[in-house]
């Protein structure tokens, strides 16, 4: 089989020092592990603004769509906030998703133990926890028509629709069945079907879906009340599918159950290409984190784990991508730490390189 490409998209923020950790890695499976990737480098968000003039390139989106996986670090910032809508960085990771058709979006969360005293829930709430939330990404209020802003009589008035088709609805819905058949055959569907007639179709389609897959216990719930139950007691949930502003909302809900943003992975994934592998671009679930970027603080496991996602999901190498999770577990029962994940007695504080060092020590001695 040919060497699989990878087109790596920093970004702008702390996206970039997270990546040069994720860099490193890729590194240490091709001398170490023999498993090589074909790695092109480009811009995107600000930093393709800045160039450009566009969050993201044409030939950009062209090698994104011609790559085996995009791994994206992560894009925006205030500089930019002053931008016209059209070419502010958030548009350039849209596109990526719009354009690749990457209707799925996985994002697992886990509490890893040594992290369990430290999430800002009791203990014994979070500990063991292990959940998959699917995000519809390609569709809803995100993408619906008619949108913009608008004037009506004597002022202005901003509008955004929240449109889903059946099918968009169904194809999301099978991602998320399928996964529960490998997890624990349980899933939770999440809408507001008291207030929304999208809200309505959701969960008829998805009970249509469940049909095929008897074996799944199904359970349908508001998304309010979703929220209040991920924090109430998280690990009464197995898969969660949900729509693509509820998603958005729901996982950085969850990203707190699991310690902390800077942990949270993600899969977005699309139908099979030619060679049988799924569209997919991976990418950390945290944004570009002004407030700390440029300092060495940044946490890059979460894009570290986006890469076993990788190895997982579109390589096909479910023993490396373990073999790096219980890297990270390892160095996080160690007590290494960045400073998103300081306060708690015994532990080291290292700096983004820092938390790579340890990583790679780790791998180094999994050999
Ligand atoms: P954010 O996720 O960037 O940051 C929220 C908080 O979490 C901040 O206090 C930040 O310091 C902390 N944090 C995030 N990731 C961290 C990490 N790896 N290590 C340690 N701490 C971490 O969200 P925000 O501040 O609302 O948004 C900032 C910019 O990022 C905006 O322009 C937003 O649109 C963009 N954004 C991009 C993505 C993406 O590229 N996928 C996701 C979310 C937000
Ligand atoms: C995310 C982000 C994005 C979203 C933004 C940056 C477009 O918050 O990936 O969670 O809203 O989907
Ligand atoms: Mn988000």
């Amino acid at each position: 089989m040919s060497t699989p490409s990878l087109l790596i998209l920093p970004g702008d923020g702390i996206g970039p020092e997270v990546m040069a950790e994720v860099i490193r890695i890729i590194d240490w499976y091709g001398d170490k592990r023999g498993l090589k990737f074909d790695v092109t480098t480009d811009l995107v968000g600000g930093a393709a603004y800045d160039k450009h003039g566009m969050p993201l390139a044409d030939e950009t989106m062209a090698k994104a769509q011609a790559v085996d996986a995009v791994l994206l670090g992560a894009v925006g910032g205030p500089k930019y906030d002053v931008l016209d809508f059209s070419v502010k960085p958030e548009r350039g990771l849209l596109r990526l998703r719009k354009e690749m058709d990457l209707f799925a979006n996985l994002r697992p969360a886990q509490c890893f133990d040594a992290l369990a005293d430290f999430s800002s829930l009791k203990k014994d709430v979070v500990a063991g926890l292990d959940i998959m939330i699917v995000r519809e990404l390609t569709s809803g209020v995100y993408f619906g028509e008619p949108r913009g802003i608008f004037t009506e009589g004597n002022e202005r008035v901003g509008i955004n629709t929240q449109r889903y088709t059946e099918s968009e609805i169904r194809r999301v819905a099978i991602a998320a069945f399928e996964l529960a058949m490998k997890r624990n055959k349980k899933l939770t569907s999440m809408e507001k079907a008291n207030v929304m007639e999208s809200g309505i179709l959701w969960r008829d389609v998805v009970n249509e879906v469940a049909a095929d897959y008897p074996e799944v216990e199904v359970q349908h719930m508001y998304a309010d009340n979703g929220a209040m139950q991920l924090v109430r007691a998280p690990k009464q949930f197995d898969v969660i599918v949900t729509d693509n502003l509820f998603g958005d909302i729901l996982s950085d809900c969850a990203a707190m159950l699991t310690g902390s943003l800077g942990m949270l992975p993600s899969a977005s994934l699309g139908a099979p290409m030619e060679n049988g592998r799924p569209k997919a671009m991976y990418e950390p679930v945290h944004g570009s984190a002004p407030d700390i970027a440029g300092q060495g603080k940044a946490n890059p496991i979460a894009c570290i784990l986006s890469f076993a996602m990788a190895l997982r999901y579109s390589f096909d190498e479910g023993e490396e991508a373990t073999r790096l999770e219980k890297a990270i577990e390892k160095v996080l029962s160690d007590g290494v730490r960045t400073g998103d994940l300081l306060g708690e007695e015994g532990v080291t504080p290292v700096s983004t390189s820092g938390m790579g060092d340890a990583i790679l020590a780790a791998l180094d001695a999994s050999l």
